[in-house]
């Protein structure tokens, strides 16, 4: 059986949304794709406290850290203590567009600057053993993507970094917020499928507007990996069918039910410990997409879920509304059928 490697689907790096708890909640429904962690500024990982800001459960590798900054010296130093906190990747953000970002003179202003982020990877790269990779975006402005992507990526490439995450459009700069920006340029799909022809080496992953794991068997026609973002986050359930879909494991799917049977370990070790459910039960709205008692289900979570002291109870509850719910359309079902 061929054996597929972690970027063939990844799920994105997302500020407040990928943290530890979400993490460890996708890596019950697949246990093979690469989970990204939020952005983390190389000034908070140097200066910060390390254990919220960087620690993760054993059981979530494979697990990227991504990495802001654009200081060499200091990148370079947040790479290695994210390497001893066992991340297996350390990814570069080359594609935040927010004006905090853009103060520091990094995230997708850096578009602008190839060959610092250059720099930046190659001493990265020389800090740590783990893979060193860029997550871009084609351009920013009124640059052209065709010269400002292949820039980027060749002289990345001739600093040491074998993986890019490209999102396939431009971020706008200055008059798009950093959410419009993740709509507002178009995608251009094909540009980043000419960069992976015109550099077989390389790995290259492709991003942004992929909305499930049909679209993204398509894409893997033309390039190493897909990163799932809002897709993954809002219908994590989707990521129960990647092993076997994605990754050709003679696996069975995870199904919603199960996730949460998965997770709940997970969680009574996180409430144990002083972690609020609501810290984890906030990245499970999206289970059980387009089920019955879907609706119940997030009211469940989210009116009970928050209040002082919730417990794994107020979980088993929501459960038992899908179920029912479930079990309600299926007697209907059954009935029409007579
Ligand atoms: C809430 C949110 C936070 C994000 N934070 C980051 C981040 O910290 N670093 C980053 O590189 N991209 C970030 N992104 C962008 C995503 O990684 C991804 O590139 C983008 O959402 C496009 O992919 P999608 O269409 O599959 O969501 C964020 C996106 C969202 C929705």
């Amino acid at each position: 059986m061929q054996t597929f490697p972690p970027h063939r689907l990844s799920v994105a790096p997302m500020m407040d949304w990928s943290d530890r708890h979400c993490r460890s909640l996708h890596r019950v429904l697949s246990r093979r794709a690469l989970l990204y962690s939020e952005m983390v500024t190389s000034g908070a990982v140097l200066n910060g406290d390390r254990q919220r800001l960087l620690g993760f459960d054993a059981g979530q590798h494979p697990v990227a850290l991504q990495l802001g900054g654009s200081e060499p010296a200091e990148l370079a130093a947040a790479a290695k203590v994210g390497e001893d906190w066992g991340y297996d990747e350390i990814n570069l953000n080359v594609g935040c567009p927010s004006d905090r970002v853009q103060s520091g003179r990094f995230g997708a202003c850096l578009m602008r600057e190839p060959q610092l982020v250059a720099d930046c990877m190659a001493a990265m790269a020389a800090a740590v053993k783990v893979p060193v990779t860029v997550k871009c975006r084609i351009g920013v402005d009124d640059q052209d993507p065709e010269q400002s992507l292949f820039e980027l990526i060749d002289l990345s490439a001739q600093a040491g970094v074998a993986s890019f995450v490209v999102h396939a459009r431009k971020a706008w700069l200055k008059g798009l917020s950093p959410k419009e920006n993740r709509d507002v340029p178009p995608l251009d799909y094909p540009l980043v499928h000419r960069l992976k022809r015109e550099r077989p080496d390389l790995t290259i992953v492709i991003n942004g507007g992929i909305p499930d794991l049909d679209v993204s068997l398509a894409q893997l026609e033309h390039v190493d990996g897909v990163m799932l973002g809002r897709a993954a986050y809002h219908e994590p359930g989707l990521l129960g069918q990647v092993d076997r879909r994605v990754f050709g494991e003679d696996v069975s799917d995870i199904d919603d039910f199960e996730a949460v049977e998965l997770y709940k370990p997970y969680m009574a070790g996180q409430l144990a410990s002083g972690v609020h459910l609501a810290a984890m039960t906030r990245h499970m709205l999206g289970l059980f997409h387009g089920l019955p008692g879907a609706r119940a289900w997030r009211r469940i979570l989210t009116v009970e879920g928050v209040k002082a002291g919730a417990g794994l109870d107020v979980v088993d509850r929501a459960v038992a509304a899908v179920r029912q719910a479930v079990d309600a359309r299926e007697a209907r079902t059954l009935e029409v059928a007579e």
